[in-house]
């Protein structure tokens, strides 16, 4: 098994918190979620940073957060935030870190799963949230990929099958 810290990538609604918090359980090293540890910093919800202080100020203090993990000595599992990959900048940090992991989803099932989501400023707007999806997830998959070591696919796959999937395809 590689020694290096593992940094799961992909749209909002793919799993990777649940999928980091499974890695963590049975690998015994913890999981640090990009968007709890900004929340924490800035003592105010995802919401409530967008709408205070703009996206662009978000951005910045996920590329500071970044930064501050390169100094952590022990290895963890980083669920990053969906367009944390986004800023040019940030994908040499995000690999600098650790192995990179897209988890792919469909519209879908991305769908299903944010269908109730009142968290996710970037996904709010008119139209259905299929096609609101469909455009964010176009414009950002060759981002995502240009940033990941490794893609594994959510679809019909149980959170601990994915982690097993994960850990094995990184032995
Ligand atoms: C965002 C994804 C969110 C959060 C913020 C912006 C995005 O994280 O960082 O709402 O632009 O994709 P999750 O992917 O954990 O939902």
């Amino acid at each position: 098994m590689s020694e290096k810290n593992i940094v799961l990538i992909g749209f909002m609604g793919t799993g990777k918190s649940s999928v980091g918090r499974a890695l963590s359980r049975e690998m015994g090293i913890p999981v640090l979620d990009s968007d709890r540890l900004i929340e924490e910093l800035e003592g105010m919800t995802i919401n409530e940073i967008f709408a205070r202080k703009g996206q662009p100020y978000f951005r910045d203090a996920e590329t500071h957060l970044l930064k501050d993990l390169k100094g952590r000595k022990e290895r963890f599992i980083l669920s990053a935030g969906g367009g944390m990959p986004l800023r040019e900048e940030n994908r040499p940090l995000m690999r600098a870190l650790g192995t990179v992991v897209l988890i792919d989803s469909t519209v879908e099932s991305l769908a299903r799963r944010l269908s109730r989501a009142t968290d996710r400023p970037n996904i709010r707007g008119e139209g259905s949230l299929e096609d609101r999806i469909k455009t964010l997830l176009d414009e950002r998959m060759p981002i995502y990929l240009d940033a990941a070591d490794l893609i594994v696919k959510n679809e019909g796959k149980s959170v601990r099958r994915l982690a097993g999937e994960i850990r094995n395809r990184l032995n």
